[in-house]
């Protein structure tokens, strides 16, 4: 299984949504992706933070497309679902856990509440590929992934997540 949490980077990923809340307001349809999402908290995270800091209108138009090479469907099922164990979720912040979980039918897992499912949307995908999976992104998001790869496929992923980025968007990674 690989290696995630919630609010994982906080720091970071909080710079980044506040930096993007003025790009995003500009746009109808703003697009984010995460890549090497693991089983969902990242891309969850995300949506909460924005969720926090964006207008309703705004964030009800917000995609997020998460995607990871895992072939098995197991990250799929995860995200789909979207229950996690509670005792994962205690290093997250205060008061999140109540406002945006609510109880699971699985003894001792709370579900990410649909407001937030939502605009989180998986698909299987290989960054080796160096096919980017659609444009106009103004986020492209990729922690903790290109440590995995020959520094020849670092490039060819980070040109393939330029060719992914809207005009002024940002690549956090
Ligand atoms: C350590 S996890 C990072 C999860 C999350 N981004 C984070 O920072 O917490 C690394 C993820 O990269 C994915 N990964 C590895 N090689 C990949 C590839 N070629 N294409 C897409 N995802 C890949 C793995 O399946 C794994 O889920």
């Amino acid at each position: 299984m690989a290696f995630t949490f919630f609010f994982r980077d906080q720091q970071v990923l909080e710079r980044v949504v506040e930096h993007l809340l003025p790009v995003l307001s500009g746009r109808s349809h703003p697009r984010v992706w995460d890549a090497g999402v693991a089983m969902g908290q990242e891309p969850y995270t995300l949506s909460i933070m924005f969720a926090e800091r964006m207008g309703h209108f705004a964030f009800k138009n917000l995609r997020i497309d998460a995607t990871d090479v895992e072939s098995s469907g197991q990250f799929a099922r995860m995200i789909e679902t979207a229950e996690y164990p509670k005792d994962e979720l205690e290093r997250v912040p205060g008061g999140i856990v109540e406002k945006y979980f609510e109880p699971a039918d699985k003894p001792g897992y709370l579900r990410v509440i649909d407001t937030i499912r939502r605009p989180v949307a998986y698909q299987r995908h290989d960054l080796l590929s160096f096919q980017e999976i659609g444009q106009g992104y103004s986020l492209v998001l990729c922690k903790n992934v290109l440590l995995h790869f020959l520094p020849p496929e670092r490039i060819e992923v980070l040109r393939m997540f330029h060719r992914a980025l809207a005009p002024g968007g940002l690549l956090r990674h």
